[in-house]
């Protein structure tokens, strides 16, 4: 339980004054730098791109380049491969939707700060294991809430662990999440969607980034 934390205090403090990280599945890396624009514009401050295209990467480069104020990091990291590539395109963190001790591992190696993905007790002890403090909970709306993630956080909170409940959460339940005390930052794909994407809508990827970013400041 002493390892260096997996995801720098820094790196928190700017997930936790962000309050909101979108995750994009960028199919087109031209459309990377318009959306994360329009997110940060909007007030979010946060950006997770997922492994889940072989764009992903290629995003990652050109938003880092072109966008340098938003935390842009990687999303859906499954394997080494995936987290080898993520920090060679300069993902500032990794997160993943569950928490495979090969891909920690990974992480821990090369350095890139981490966000396992848990749903159990279990889980959470793997992950401090390796030295992660910030853990995705995931899926969250699946689960039995805010009050259940409390009370699953307790027996951990003296260490610090703090959550980024993740998974069909969306602008209605977004107050109540960022409301509970063991919480970062909340993400979550509502405001990034594929049909806005494909669209290039980018005023309206900047409307749900405003209407999220009042909410998150309104914690504050
Ligand atoms: C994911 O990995 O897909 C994220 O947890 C986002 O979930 P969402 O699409 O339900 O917001």
């Amino acid at each position: 339980m002493t390892l260096k934390p997996m995801l720098p205090d820094a790196l928190a403090g700017r997930l936790s004054r962000s309050g909101v990280a979108a995750v994009v599945t960028v199919e087109n890396p031209d459309d990377a730098v318009p959306i994360a624009r329009a997110l940060l514009d909007g007030g979010v401050g946060a950006i997770e791109l997922t492994f889940r295209t072989a764009r992903a990467a290629e995003a990652i480069r050109r938003i880092r380049a072109e966008v340098p104020d938003i935390l842009a990091g990687a999303g859906t990291l499954l394997t080494r491969t995936h987290v080898l590539a993520a920090l060679e395109a300069g993902a500032l963190f990794g997160v993943a939707p569950g928490c495979n001790p090969a891909t920690l591992a990974a992480a821990r190696e090369c350095g890139l700060p981490f966000a396992p993905g848990v749903m159990t007790p279990t889980d959470i002890e793997i992950a401090l294991e390796h030295g992660c403090r910030v853990l995705k909970y995931f899926p969250a709306s699946n689960l039995a809430g805010p009050s259940a993630l409390e009370t699953m956080a307790a027996p951990f909170a003296h260490l610090g662990v703090r959550f980024i409940p993740l998974g069909g959460i969306n602008l209605a339940s977004l107050p109540q999440w960022l409301a509970s005390p063991s919480v970062l930052c909340v993400g979550g794909s509502w405001l990034a969607p594929r049909e806005i994407i494909q669209r290039q809508d980018w005023a309206t990827l900047r409307r749900n980034a405003e209407l999220a970013a009042e909410v998150a400041r309104a914690r504050k």
